[in-house]
């Protein structure tokens, strides 16, 4: 499949149970397991804050460490690709949340979130601004993170979408009423909990349940929010 500007183009490999996702015509190949795909997270730095801690490390060990204009400037070169292709998905959200406001001053790398660059966009009903002072989020209330790769080389590539949908109260007591859904790279749906993948995304809840702020909300570093 390519990518709406033939930036990038991915292959999706399933296989036992795991999926692979490979950079064709890249520098690099991914391959992760499912746990993998997003969080690197507190394995590798043994900091796993009680969180549940991956079971494998995604394959790209080494991201290029970039200051905070380095990162804004990768992000606009890689935009327009990231949304074109999330927009395959034919999921609204991914039409909408460009016009969100961003809650974050510049793109930050995510350890959580397979060590990717991340940014953070909220509709006005999740009124996520108020960051620990929000006392919960309305149904229709929707998160969004993006994300993109930069290689040690400075290449940069599109990574997955995450969204959290408030529901209704008790939809879905699994996930404390909220929908967690991930994209891949080229629009193609991993997974959303209340609907096809589930399998492979409950695991957004089971991190997300233990966030401090009891909200499901752990918002990005303090050092970055705006
Ligand atoms: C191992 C823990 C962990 C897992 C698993 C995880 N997240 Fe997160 N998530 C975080 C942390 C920590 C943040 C805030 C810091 C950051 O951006 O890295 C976050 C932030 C977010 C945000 C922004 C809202 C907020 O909490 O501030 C969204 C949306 C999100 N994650 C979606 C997802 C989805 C969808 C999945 C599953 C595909 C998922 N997450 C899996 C830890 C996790």
């Amino acid at each position: 499949m390519t990518a709406a500007n033939g930036v990038v183009s991915t292959r999706i490999i399933r296989a036992a149970g795991r999926l692979a996702v490979v950079v064709l015509g890249g520098a690099i190949a991914v391959g992760a397991g499912i746990a993998a795909i997003m969080a690197v997270a507190a394995a590798e730095t043994g900091d796993t804050g009680g969180l549940p801690a991956p079971r494998e490390h995604f394959a790209l060990p080494d991201p290029a460490a970039l200051d905070g204009p380095a990162a804004e400037a990768a992000y606009r070169s890689v935009r327009p690709s990231m949304l074109a292709a999330y927009q395959l998905s034919r999921d609204p959200i991914t039409r909408r949340y460009p016009s969100w406001q961003r809650y974050n001053d510049v793109p930050y790398l995510s350890k959580q979130h397979g060590r990717r660059y991340v940014n953070i966009y909220a509709n006005p009903a999740a009124a996520y601004g108020d960051f620990e002072l929000g006392v919960g989020y309305p149904p229709g209330a929707v998160i969004v993170k993006d994300s993109f790769s930069v290689a040690a080389d400075g290449a940069r590539y599109p990574a997955p979408l995450f969204i959290m949908e408030r529901l209704a109260p008790g939809a879905s007591p699994a996930t404390d009423d909220w929908r967690y859904t991930m994209y891949l790279p080229d629009g193609t749906l991993f997974g959303t909990t209340d609907g096809a993948g589930s399998d492979k995304v409950a695991f957004c809840a089971d991190c997300h349940k233990k966030a401090e702020t009891g909200t499901g909300m752990f918002f990005p570093p303090t050092a970055r929010r705006r």
